[in-house]
């Protein structure tokens, strides 16, 4: 397989151009981004899906998990996240709470994602019991994404992050879930935190391209938290987390070599100021000498 160069004109990543990997066997790649810059770049360096995840709450607010965060401030980094993005699919994800009161808010949350921030798809966290309302969301033209196995939105319900699907029933219904988004029609299947061996077995079961994220090579597709990729987070990686950048040392090091130029008079230099015009700089000179002289 040949990677597209960075740089070079690509065709626009849509729903159905990520089936037609699947079925070349192409490598689906996503990243998470949440605001215009890290958007840009992620999308002018050819990453097929940009996903404004709710992992915001952490990497970009601070919170301890992603419960807190709200349909607005998703609504919020998406929109900024839409004007760096071009050709990659833009999803998002419903946050907890956005889907979980009745379906016709859960279908007007999805709408407002899509009206209001120019997702093209909304990810919604859970599996077979989700089903209904993901065709409800389908139903009104908006393409959703599943994510199954180990959902953070959970976190309570599951009694921590654990790794899901490592008993003969997990697996079972795991398979049970994937399948039933498979049939209600997803756009892709986020499959998270599970063995290796299970995402396997989903990933030739169901037609719909499968992203994993701690979840093993054999996905049709990967996916990363941008922050854990460049090394932003702030916490001890997860297994699968590999550092692909260290923005934090890099940020370090620019910052205090900032602090120590202010601090020794070397920020700004001559060159990095603004001058008065010559004239001016010259009316300036006779103005103040005029002053000098009454003094005296
Ligand atoms: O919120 C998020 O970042 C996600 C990805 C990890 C898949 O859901």
């Amino acid at each position: 397989m040949s990677l597209t160069p960075i740089g070079a004109p690509r065709q626009k990543i849509t729903t159905a151009s990520l089936r037609e990997k699947k079925l070349r066997h192409e490598p689906i790649t996503c990243l998470t981004a949440y605001d215009y810059a890290a958007a840009r770049l992620i999308d002018e360096a050819g990453i097929d899906i940009v996903l404004v995840g709710d992992s915001l709450a952490m990497t970009m607010l601070g919170h301890e998990n992603t419960l807190s965060v709200t349909v607005d401030e998703m609504l919020h980094h998406l929109k900024a996240v839409r004007r760096g993005v071009k050709n990659a699919l833009l999803a998002v994800d419903m946050p907890f709470g956005a889907f979980h009161v009745n379906p016709e808010a859960s279908v007007a949350n999805a709408i407002r994602f899509v009206k209001e921030g120019g997702a093209e798809v909304v990810k919604i966290e859970g599996g077979e019991k989700r089903a209904d309302l993901i065709r409800r969301v389908i139903d009104a033209e908006i393409p959703v994404a599943g994510h199954i196995g180990l959902t953070p939105q959970s976190v309570n319900a599951m009694g921590g992050y654990k790794v899901q699907g490592k008993s003969l029933n997990g697996i079972e219904q795991l398979m049970r879930d994937a399948v039933a988004l498979d049939h209600a029609g997803v756009a892709f299947l986020v499959l998270e935190g599970i063995p290796r061996e299970v995402a396997a077995m989903i990933t030739q079961e169901v037609s719909t391209p499968t992203i994993g994220i701690g979840a093993g090579p054999e996905c049709d597709g990967q996916v990363l938290v941008f922050h854990d990729l460049v090394n932003l987070s702030f916490h001890s990686p997860a297994k699968f987390v590999r550092h692909y950048g260290d923005v934090a040392a890099e940020i370090t090091q620019a910052v205090q070599a900032f602090r120590a130029d202010v601090a020794a008079r070397q920020y700004p230099a001559d060159a990095e100021s603004y001058h008065l015009p010559k004239e001016t700089a010259q009316a300036l000179e006779t103005v103040l000498e005029r002053k000098r002289a009454v003094r005296r």
